[in-house]
């Protein structure tokens, strides 16, 4: 079976075609990081334009990679939320012209879920044994969720303010470091000491939340040039990092990176433990991250499974193959297909 994926929820502008849900055949992304990078973060408006200006090609290109004629693709599926409205209608509306020109069948997946699903692309091939506890941690997500079956989730917590991955960019814009953060904050942290400044950890409290805003007001104060008492108080702090002279960004990043991956681990373990999983899968961006991916490993006592790093981030093999078993399950959506900007990942994913 043959499923071609569209991902066009953030900035990102991908297609792919994937085979069984396990196989990918094509896989084409078109980065905006360029063009977002001197704002310092997404910046809507220009997500959108540049979405409708690449898909086009971009979905052509997955499908000339393919090496198949469009007509062998069984069906499309395509990011339907949560993300930001003005690119997930770039890609909704494509995909629903295709599917009205072409007769195939329409999907409408979970962005959430296609990042669950890069953990089927994983080579070779291993079918992850349920019950699996899954931690998405992203620019704009961090849940912890128990998969029990295809399709099944229970939400066990998530953060309560900032998403891990923008922790590590906000972090990362304060050290003057390039958008996004994360990939630098991990190589200035390999350089740098964990224990040369100390910033506070896990959120000490039973439930399986997350919260980094914390950590990252706790960094501002020590890297940042306090302002004077006639400064507004209130004025965003993202907007006036003046950077101390005297600090270490490796030692900073190093730090940051140690306390943001304790509260991470410390949470999803004690999850591991009471739910009985047997394995741990970790998805999005920020599972790009060694450091994670090593303590992790070490401190859950469990096998701990992530995608190659290049299906971290966003792209849309995922989405193909979370489309894969929507379809298996005989799911299908019909062209009034909406887009849906906020939707958690729970329950019954397949529940009509
Ligand atoms: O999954 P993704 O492409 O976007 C969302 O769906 O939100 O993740 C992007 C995020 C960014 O915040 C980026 O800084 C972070 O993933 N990231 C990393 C690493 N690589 C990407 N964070 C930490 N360490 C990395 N190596
Ligand atoms: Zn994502």
């Amino acid at each position: 079976m043959y499923i071609l994926g569209i991902e066009t929820s953030c900035d990102e502008t991908a297609a792919a075609v994937v085979l069984d849900g396990r196989t990918i055949v094509s896989n084409i992304v078109a980065s905006q990081i360029d063009l977002h990078a001197r704002y310092g973060g997404v910046f809507p408006e220009l997500a959108s334009r540049a979405h409708v200006e690449a898909i086009g090609a971009v979905v052509e290109q997955a499908v000339q990679d393919a090496g198949i004629p469009f007509d062998r693709l069984d069906a499309i599926a395509v990011t339907r939320g949560p993300g930001l409205v003005g690119s997930l209608l770039v890609g909704v509306n494509y995909a629903k012209g295709l599917a009205l020109a072409t007769g195939k069948p329409l999907l409408g997946i979970n962005h959430l879920e296609g990042h669950v699903y890069s953990l089927w692309l994983t080579e070779p091939y291993r079918e992850p044994q349920f019950p699996v506890l899954v931690l998405i941690v992203s620019g704009g997500h961090t849940e912890l969720l128990l998969m029990t079956g295809h399709g099944q989730y229970q939400r066990l917590g998530g953060t309560v303010d900032d998403a891990a991955g923008e922790a590590f960019d906000k972090v990362g814009r304060l050290l003057g470091l390039p958008f996004p953060g994360g990939p630098h904050i991990e190589r200035a942290a390999q350089l740098g000491n964990p224990i040369a400044y100390k910033f506070p950890r896990a959120k000490r409290d039973d439930s399986y939340d997350f919260s980094f805003s914390g950590l990252k007001t706790a960094v501002m104060r020590e890297v940042t040039v306090p302002q004077s008492g006639s400064e507004p108080r209130q004025r965003s702090p993202e907007k006036t990092p003046k950077l101390r002279t005297d600090i270490s960004v490796n030692d900073v990043a190093a730090a940051f990176q140690d306390a943001l991956v304790s509260i991470l681990v410390e949470k999803t373990a004690r999850a591991a433990k009471a739910y009985q999983v047997t394995e741990i899968l970790m998805a999005g961006g920020v599972s790009a991250n060694q450091a994670l991916r090593q303590r992790m490993r070490a401190e859950a006592g469990l096998p701990v499974r992530c995608p190659p790093l290049h299906l971290c981030t966003d792209n849309a093999a995922m989405i193909a193959a979370a489309g894969f078993f929507r379809y298996e399950a005989g799911l299908r959506d019909g062209l009034d297909l909406d887009v849906t900007a906020m939707w958690p990942l729970t329950g019954d994913a397949y529940a009509r």
